[in-house]
């Protein structure tokens, strides 16, 4: 397996284009389902998981094309028509994300038949709020074996669904299905993050009828039918987020360019708070820290648009090398701290007690042999790498590779000494 090994002590100085947010794009690629015309998504992040995704709609009866011309990376994705309408374990357990081919396919086809995702290690993560949401749409649900299996033989059924608590996907997952359903639906309590507006533009470029994304109701008239479209992924809000960090953490001066400003104030304004300077530009920011070490603040994640979970990892990080102690609460899922004994290797001092991460800065991180455990985590032991003593090598980084596009590359041409170092094809233990 490859690892990234990493040289600390280099500042960054350049610029950094954001891509397209992963987040949106496997949502997007969902939708394809929902009609028999191509649907061609823009600004596509060529990643594992929208290889992944892929794969599996493939599989469905999506003939998926990929093309990287002069307007950049694209994907056309045509379901004429529905093959399939079974989403194995073995693809669903690798991508949580898979299992919201569900609501699409019970929309147009009247019935599926996914596979429960299980487990994960930033949480149990369970998926009763989308069930809950299809259910109110009027599909049967049975759980046997594992297996989700839905069915709508007449079609689904506008309904109002109020979510006990706040879930992005099960949000997501409600608006793809309720575009085909008949009559209105209404989504209270929805989450307001920027992805779900991309999504309510993309549906609605594709002829559905949807209001309200980004706050917390969301109306949807169902149609009969939806077209093809094009639509232009959004920018990574939490790729963004995170090379604003290692800016902040390695010193220097980057500018982010290809994003959308607003989509990350919480985190700016933490980073001011600590220190840094913070530029807004037009297509994104510009991130500055010369000299000064940085002082320590403290975080609470939660809900768009408070501070992201997926930037909690980055923050830790930043905060390991600052002047005082942090205090970061993590609210949305109960095991996310599994950077801080990675960390730990480095020389960070951490300790963590339920929901609560204490970090005590230190002057410097010494490198080490670290070792990825999700995707969030596995970029802030690169992060921390950056300012670390010597050399430090992260394993596992299959993790990194679901959710960074060309991040060697990206950090490299701003002066980080980052390489990968191909593996010998043994999986790690
Ligand atoms: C999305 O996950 C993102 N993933 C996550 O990013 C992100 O951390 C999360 O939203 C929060 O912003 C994708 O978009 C693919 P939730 P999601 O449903 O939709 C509980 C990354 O690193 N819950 O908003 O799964 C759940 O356990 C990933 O890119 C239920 O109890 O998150 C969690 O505690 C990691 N029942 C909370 O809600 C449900 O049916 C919020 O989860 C659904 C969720």
């Amino acid at each position: 397996m490859d690892r990234i090994a990493i040289t600390g002590g280099a500042r960054l100085n350049g610029s950094i284009p954001v891509s397209g947010a992963k987040n949106s794009a496997i949502k997007l690629m969902a939708a394809s389902l929902l009609t028999d015309e191509p649907l061609r998504l823009t600004n596509m992040p060529r990643l594992a998981d929208t290889r992944f995704l892929g794969k599996l709609l493939s599989r469905l009866g999506v003939e998926v094309t990929e093309s990287d011309g002069p307007d950049g990376q694209q994907t056309l994705l045509h379901a004429a028509e529905i093959t399939s309408g079974f989403a194995p374990y073995d693809l669903v357990r690798q991508m949580r994300a898979s299992f919201n081919v569900l609501g699409p396919l019970v929309a147009r086809s009247g019935q599926a038949k996914v596979s429960l995702p299980g487990g994960c290690t930033i949480g149990a993560r369970p998926v009763d709020l989308h069930l809950q949401a299809l259910e109110a749409l009027g599909a049967k649900i049975d759980l046997h074996e594992g297996y989700v299996y839905a069915q709508a033989p007449r079609g689904l059924k506008g309904a109002e669904i109020v979510f006990p608590m706040v879930s992005v996907g099960a949000t997501e997952h409600a608006m793809l299905a309720a575009v085909l359903a008949d009559g209105v639906s209404v989504i209270q309590n929805a989450a307001c993050e920027p992805e779900l507006v991309d999504l309510q533009e993309c549906l609605n470029a594709m002829g559905a009828k949807v209001e309200g994304a980004g706050t917390s109701t969301i109306t949807i008239t169902g149609v009969a039918r939806l077209n093809g479209a094009t639509h232009a992924v959004i920018p990574d809000r939490i790729e963004m987020g995170t090379y604003a960090v290692a800016a902040a953490m390695a010193g220097g001066e980057v500018r982010l360019t290809n994003a959308r400003p607003g989509l990350i104030d919480n985190l700016l304004l933490k980073l001011e708070e600590a220190g840094a300077g913070v530029e807004h530009t037009n297509d994104g920011c510009i991130i500055r820290r010369n000299g000064a070490r940085l002082n320590a603040v403290d975080i609470e994640t939660a809900p768009f648009p408070g501070f992201a979970t997926d930037l909690q990892a980055q923050f830790m990080a930043l905060m390991t090398t600052a002047n005082g102690e942090s205090r970061i609460r993590e609210t949305i899922f109960e095991n996310r701290f599994m950077h801080a004994p990675e960390l730990m290797r480095l020389g960070a001092d951490i300790s963590v007690s339920g929901g609560e991460a204490r970090v005590r800065g230190v002057e410097q991180l010494e490198g080490a042999e670290v070792m990825a455990t999700d995707l969030r985590a596995s970029v802030s032991l690169v992060i921390a790498g950056l300012v670390a003593r010597g050399e430090t090598t992260v394993s596992r980084i299959y993790h990194l590779d679901r959710g960074f596009e060309r991040l060697e590359e990206k950090l490299g041409a701003c002066g980080a000494q980052v390489r990968r170092i191909k593996g010998d094809g043994e999986p790690e233990l």
